[in-house]
């Protein structure tokens, strides 16, 4: 019978039978870490560094074991918070730099957008990174009701402060300078931020509390990694210096989850809540914003393609899950978050804007299969790479550092760990993908390690995957980037970072 003028409808009323949203929207609340890396987490076998109230979320949530994020830190919160690939978005080329004039067009929608059309209470708390040179590209006028953070990189974790020759403070209380806050500790202010928060929710409103931690990202020369000398006391164990700071960072960050959850919980909000937990990138183990993080044994680290850059560490986390307990195999991008959330809260997504996130909630909800079957890493200065189904080619690289397995020239990691992932034999006679090749093949799932490019043994996908991402390479936004801009200077601006081309900058 056709009592249905459109699919839609049907598709629509499919959908709002399998959420079940009676009553109240549940509260979302997204932890990105920054920099973290894949073996450092507890529920991904670190068994130096405890992580205990991660893991217990983890745990007594979904792992998501096979989750992708792009390899550095602007692509993969654009990702987050559209639902779109940062190739789309032309944020695909590095990062913004603080005095950058660029950011993430106006034009796309971003989840608190899409959450206040709902009723939703919007925060961001911690770090922003989609663009600040005016002030429309700040998160309260991209839909965030509240901001406490900072718009940029990096900062001191003590000072707030970016440090070098044209440095200066980065802190923000929605579009004021906070300077009280000198000689607090990042990742306890945005914990202790992100429980007031909590606390003091008008329950009547549903939540989306985005909580970007600063942890654990290296922050201002000369000491990068600094934690509270109480944290660092409990890691005089590690004998290497950076290693034990970085402990530290991650431990402080673990607490504030533990903080998080009580107040959850004591709030009331807990039974209501979804909660999301998702690394920006792969750990830094070598190369910039080296932190000492692990990835071990995957290859590469942050800012590459490899494993080691992309492959993330995530989980979902809800008395809403109908498996907690579980560990899902199914293919994830971070972009697939924002349609993810839609669909939990019942709601569907505007049909005309090209998404390139996927709705994950069936899987999740009833591991129904993956509606994704690929993941365009990213294709930039003639290196990328591309994820399908088992498989993953790889255009390698635009250096040739940061191509090795972390640690193992310098071991960080627990004498007892046992590996996560269980790397496959290495093949002598394949060899190992470097720039000099045209594309390298892995099998990832029998290959995780990335140790032998199969290229030479599978031509037609290795060439039909070289062409799918060549395809998409040639549809990209191109590149928004812009070279620096002095006008940007803090000593231009009261010593601090500002929305510079605004007609009247904050000062
Ligand atoms: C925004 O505009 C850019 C071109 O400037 C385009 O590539 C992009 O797809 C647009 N975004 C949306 C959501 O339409
Ligand atoms: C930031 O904005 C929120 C929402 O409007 C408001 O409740 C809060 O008081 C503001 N904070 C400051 C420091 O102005
Ligand atoms: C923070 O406080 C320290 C010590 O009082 C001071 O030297 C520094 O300039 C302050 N930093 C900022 C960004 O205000
Ligand atoms: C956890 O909460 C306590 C009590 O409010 C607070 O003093 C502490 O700073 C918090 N820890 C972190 C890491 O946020
Ligand atoms: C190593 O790769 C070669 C192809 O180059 C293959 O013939 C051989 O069986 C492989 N060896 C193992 C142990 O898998």
């Amino acid at each position: 019978m056709i009592l249905f003028g459109s699919l839609n409808i049907l598709i629509w009323l499919l959908l709002s039978v399998a959420v079940e949203t009676e009553g109240s929207k549940p509260n979302i609340v997204i932890v990105m870490a920054d920099d973290l890396g894949y073996t450092d987490v507890g529920f991904h076998g670190g068994d130096e560094i405890p992580t205990p109230y991660i893991d217990n979320l983890a745990q007594g949530g979904i792992i998501l074991d096979n989750y992708y994020t792009p390899m550095i830190c602007t692509p993969s919160r654009a990702a987050l918070l559209t639902g779109r690939h940062p190739m789309q978005l032309g944020l695909q080329h590095s990062v913004i730099c603080a005095p950058c004039p660029f950011g993430l067009g106006l034009n796309e929608t971003l989840l608190p957008e899409f959450l206040k059309k709902y009723g939703y209470a919007t925060h961001i708390v911690g770090k922003w990174h989609l663009g600040s040179f005016t002030s429309e590209y700040t998160p309260t006028h991209r839909g965030f009701d509240s901001h406490l953070g900072f718009w940029g990189t990096r900062t001191d974790y003590f000072s707030h402060d970016t440090g070098g020759n044209h440095g200066g403070l980065d802190f923000w209380e929605n579009m004021t300078v906070a300077r009280e806050y000198n000689g607090s500790y990042g990742t306890e202010l945005f914990g202790n931020k992100a429980v007031d928060l909590i606390m003091s929710h008008d329950q009547s409103k549903p939540m989306l509390l985005y909580l970007a931690h600063q942890a654990v990202h290296a922050g201002k020369p000369p000491q990068l990694l600094k934690a509270p000398q109480e944290y660092l006391d409990r890691f005089k164990f590690i004998k290497h210096d950076g290693r034990r700071r970085y402990a530290a960072m991650l431990s402080v960050l673990d607490d504030s989850i533990g903080n998080l959850t009580a107040a959850l919980k004591k709030s009331g909000m807990y039974e209501n809540t979804i909660l999301i937990f998702t690394t920006d990138n792969g750990g830094p183990s070598a190369g910039f914003d080296g932190n000492y993080a692990s990835n071990w044994p995957l290859r590469g680290c942050k800012y590459t393609n490899w494993e080691g850059g992309v492959r993330g560490a995530a989980f979902i986390h809800s008395p809403l899950l109908k498996n907690p307990g579980t560990t899902s195999h199914h293919l994830m991008h971070i972009s697939d978050w924002l349609p993810t959330i839609i669909s939990a809260i019942g709601e569907t997504l505007p049909k005309d804007i090209d998404f390139y996130g996927v709705d994950q909630w069936p899987s999740i909800q009833f591991n129904a299969p993956s509606a994704r079957k690929e993941v365009m890493h990213n294709y930039d200065d003639g290196a990328g790479a591309i994820r399908y189904g088992d498989y993953k080619l790889v255009v390698c690289c635009t250096e040739n550092e940061r191509n090795g397995w972390y640690p193992e020239e310098h071991l960080y990691i627990g004498a007892n760990q046992k590996p996560y992932i269980h790397c496959g034999e290495r093949n002598s006679s394949l060899p190992s993908c470097t720039s000099a090749d045209k594309y390298c093949l892995f099998d990832i799932a029998s290959d995780p390690c990335e140790y032998n490019n199969i290229a030479s043994l599978m031509p037609d996908l290795a060439e039909k995957l070289y062409n799918k991402l060549m395809m998409f390479a040639d549809a990209a936004q191109p590149p928004r980037n812009k070279p620096a801009d002095p006008a940007a200077y803090p000593a231009l601006h009261n010593g601090h970072w500002t929305d510079w081309l605004d007609k009247h900058p904050v000062f």
